[in-house]
Order: C-alpha cells, then sequence, then structure tokens
C-alpha cells in the first residue's frame, strides 16, 4: 500500500536556548512517534523525546553546557554486528555519547567514540562556541554502533548564530527552518528496520538506504508557507544516502551557506548534491507564487510539499550580495603535506568487506599529529569506486581541488600519475567545510588550519556503516 502524501504537517522540532549561565539537560530516550498519518507509532531512539532533537540555539562567544544523559533501555533493538571493533559481546549493548558536528570542542566534550557511557550514566560538555554562524547538528557516536543510535533517531539541529549574520536581514523566525533529512526502511507494522547480511555472526552491512523518506521525521509532509522567502537550513542527517535535491520544473533558489556557515556570496542553483553529514543553507522565494504548491524533490521522487497561501505579505527580509569574507587560504600557508588513501578491501572470504583510511585501522597507533595552530594540505587518494564523505572532528577546511589519477599504477608502485586536470570545489562548496565529498579515482585536497585544542579527535568517513567497519582513525592535535 502506499501512503498518501503530503497529510502531515512538517514537523518542527523544540527549540532550546543554550543561555551561558544555565546548564541544559536532554534526556536520550525511548520514544514512539507517528511517521505518517496512517501508520502506527514508530519506536525511537531520541534526544528529549522527538526525533530529531530538539534544535540548539545558542550564540557565537557564548559558552553552552549540555548535560546528556543516558536513559536509554539496557537492550539495543537494532541488530549489532559483534565482530564490529568496539562492539565485542564483553561490551554493553547499550552504549551512548553525543559529538556535535562541526563544533571546535576540547576531546573531552568532543564525543570520542570510545568516551561512551550506558543508561543511567550521563556527561556534562562544554561548548566553547568560539566560531562564525553556522548550522551544526549533534549526534551519537559510540565505537561500533553510532550507526545503529543514529538510524534509530539519535540526532538534531544546533544553530549556531552570531551578530554578523543577524545584521544581514535574512529571512529569519517563522521564515527560517530547518529541514532533516533521513530515509528509512520500515516493516508492515511501521517499526525500523536495519537490514542485516545473510551471516548472522556478521550482520553488518555495507551501506543502508531506505524507501521511506522523511523530512524532520516525517514522511512526505507539507509546508504552509506565504508568498515570500524563506530561509532552509537543509542536514543530510541519513546513514548513506546522497540526497539530490531540486523544486519541481527545476524552479531555481539560492544558496547562502554550506556545512560551516555563510558562503562568500549568494548563488543561483537549481539542484544540490547533499552527502551525508553535509548542510546546505538555502533561500527560496515564494512570492508571486500565491495559492500554488511546489514539490522539493529527491532526483525524481517528491519528499515534502510546499502550499504558498494567498494573499499579499510585506516582505522586508534581504539576500544581500555580499555575505561575508571568506577568504581563501593560500597553499603557501600550510606547513604539512599529507597523503591519505581511502582504501577497501573485498577479496577475503570470510571477513566482511573491510574499508579503511591510509591502511590502517582504529586501534593502530595515531600517525596524524599536526601541531596546533599550524596549516596543513591532505590529499585524499580514493582508492574505491565510491564517493566516500570524509569529515575532520575540530577544523573546518576549504576545498583546494580535485583531480583524477591513475589507480592501478598507485596500487602498482605507490606512484601518483595524474590523468586529468584539476578541477576547483563547485562554487557551492567553495565556503568552509568540515564534510568533503571525496569522489572515486580522485585525488581530492583539502586545506585547514588546526586551531582550537590539543588533545585526541577522529577524521573518518561519514557512510555510518563505512565509519563503523574501520573507516575512521585518531589524529592527534599537539602542542607547537
Ligand atoms: Cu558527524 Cu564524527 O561526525
Ligand atoms: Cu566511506
Amino acid at each position: 500500500t502506499t501512503l498518501k502524501a503530503f497529510v502531515d504537517p512538517l514537523p518542527l522540532p523544540p527549540v532550546l536556548h543554550a543561555d551561558p549561565g544555565k546548564l541544559l539537560q536532554i534526556d536520550m530516550q525511548e520514544t514512539s512517534q507517528r511517521l505518517h498519518r496512517d501508520l502506527p507509532p514508530t519506536r525511537l531512539w531520541t534526544y528529549g523525546n522527538s526525533m530529531p532533537g530538539p534544535t540548539i540555539e545558542a550564540l557565537s562567544g557564548k559558552p553552552a553546557r549540555i548535560e546528556w544523559r543516558n536513559r536509554l533501555p539496557g537492550k539495543h533493538f537494532l541488530p549489532i554486528d559483534h565482530r564490529i571493533h568496539g562492539a565485542e559481546q564483553d561490551k554493553p549493548e547499550v552504549r551512548a555519547i553525543v559529538h556535535v558536528h562541526g563544533a571546535c570542542v576540547q576531546t573531552e566534550s568532543d564525543g570520542y567514540p570510545d568516551d561512551w557511557y550506558v543508561p543511567g550514566q550521563s556527561r556534562v560538555h562544554t561548548y566553547p562556541n568560539k566560531q562564525e554562524a553556522a548550522t551544526l547538528w549533534y549526534h551519537d557516536h559510540a565505537m561500533g554502533i553510532n550507526r545503529l543510535n543514529i538510524y534509530a533517531g539519535m540526532f538534531g539541529n544546533l544553530i549556531l548564530r552570531d551578530e554578523h549574520e543577524q545584521s544581514l536581514g535574512l529571512p529569519s523566525g517563522e521564515q527560517e527552518i530547518p529541514l532533516t533529512l533521513s530515509d528509512r526502511l520500515l516493516t508492515k507494522d511501521a517499526q525500523l528496520y536495519y537490514p542485516v547480511s545473510g551471516n548472522s555472526d556478521a550482520p553488518w552491512v555495507s551501506e543502508v538506504f531506505g524507501d521511506a523518506m522523511l523530512v524532520n521525521g516525517a514522511l512526505l509532509p507539507y509546508l504552509e508557507v506565504q508568498p515570500r522567502r524563506y530561509r532552509f537550513r537543509v542536514l543530510n542527517a541519513a546513514n548513506a544516502r546522497f540526497f539530490h535535491l531540486k523544486l519541481a520544473g527545476g524552479r531555481p533558489f539560492q544558496q547562502i551557506g554550506s556545512d560551516q556557515g555563510l558562503l562568500a556570496a549568494p548563488l543561483v542553483q537549481k539542484s544540490v548534491l547533499l552527502a551525508p553529514a553535509e548542510r546546505v543553507d538555502l533561500v527560496i522565494d515564494f512570492s508571486g507564487m500565491g495559492g500554488q504548491q511546489l514539490e522539493l524533490i529527491n532526483d525524481a521522487l517528491p519528499i515534502m510539499q510546499f502550499r504558498v497561501g494567498r494573499g499579499s505579505v510585506r516582505d522586508t527580509s534581504v539576500v544581500p550580495a555580499v555575505l561575508r569574507d571568506v577568504p581563501r587560504m593560500p597553499e603557501s600557508a600550510a606547513t604539512h603535506q599529507r597523503l591519505m588513501t581511502l582504501d577497501e578491501y573485498d577479496d577475503c572470504v570470510a571477513e566482511p568487506m573491510l574499508m579503511l583510511l591510509n591502511g590502517k585501522r582504529w586501534h593502530e597507533p595515531v600517525t596524524e599529529k599536526p601541531v596546533l595552530g599550524s596549516t596543513e594540505i591532505w590529499s585524499l587518494l580514493n582508492l574505491t569506486d565510491d564517493t566516500h564523505p570524509i569529515h575532520l572532528h575540530m577544523v573546518r577546511f576549504q576545498i583546494l581541488d580535485r583531480r583524477p589519477f591513475d589507480q592501478g599504477q598507485w596500487l602498482a608502485s605507490k606512484t601518483i600519475r595524474y590523468i586529468g586536470p584539476a578541477q576547483p570545489p563547485e562554487a557551492g562548496e567553495a565556503g568552509w567545510k568540515d564534510v568533503v565529498q571525496a569522489y572515486p579515482g580522485m585525488i581530492t585536497r583539502i586545506i585547514t588550519r588546526f586551531d582550537g585544542y590539543v588533545g585526541r579527535y577522529v577524521w573518518h568517513c561519514h557512510l555510518l556503516e563505512h565509519e563503523a567497519n574501520e573507516m575512521m582513525r585518531p589524529f592527534e592535535v599537539v602542542a607547537a
């Protein structure tokens, strides 16, 4: 049976304000939530009783403290693979640790994957918020099971604002809306289904794609809008799906930001391709569309509908031609260059497929030790056939370029032969980023300054199944 489209209003998660003086408390808890009017409630694990969890609003320069309390049940309801590192039989089944994706925080508050804790325990994280306005998000990062915890519903938005952005006059208030995208597989009785491999001792699968597309936790919702400009903060919170977003009829929209905040200038777009964990900040102008309906679509399939009200409104919002200064980081600033391979091994019969960064597993000694405050260029040499969205904790970076190279020659002799010219980043990814799509057969170069704190952080593929099966490595920022 197919569900009727556009019968549920777009849910808007509750908003929590992070005031410097106050400790926010957020419970991780089991919840049941209806994903569609005609479905029974679905069992979820959430932050603060909804999927997505509450939208946390914070101000740049104003530190926030959050107590994340693990109030989950003692048994997991999704299939744990005990052969995955960190999820062995002797580990508690239910473990959790929160990471605020894109935040620059001390390692004790970053949600290091081994810092998990069990139901009944809690942990206070401090977020200094010494960074520019951006759409950040929080999600589980517990070693070996975060793909399951996130699939169960453990994610939410954290919107960091600053005075500069607030002075621009962009659409705000009721005209500023988070759109958090995810996909799920549902059983006949509308419960989450997480697929498993044929081997019951090794249920891990390399990617999960659902056919139920959710926006803010609802299946095919609608949003009533007025004939004016709206700002949409779009987040791809899916485990593995890329979203290729368009408006029906090829209607153009403006992109004003990406992962780490505003672009230098607005960009007219007809589509955007969002990898897991990437964010894109869009402005859609519904003026002149009174009484009409407009669908937001992923490839050819609708994922939500905008219903434009009639009448006239005075829209005082603007999208300035200059949004902020995004100076390009010169390559000459880098004092260290690292070549990192993205590898896949699937020729072993007994073992499940394995994906590694730089040929190393998670538990091997730390090999990347950037100096605090120094600038580095990382060249991500993708030896696989897939695009991997690579994320570094703590830092923001810029994409320098992507260049096709001869994979065979690298495998044979560990030497690089380029087979095409270097391509600059797309305009929509030329601002500050914290996730980069590393294309297959290409060397993707990023440049970053390790500003922040000394200590142990992680970098990984944000396809959550890859991350779980060893496509994650620590790095350690060391004192100068
Ligand atoms: Cu979205 Cu390691 O993070
Ligand atoms: Cu990957």
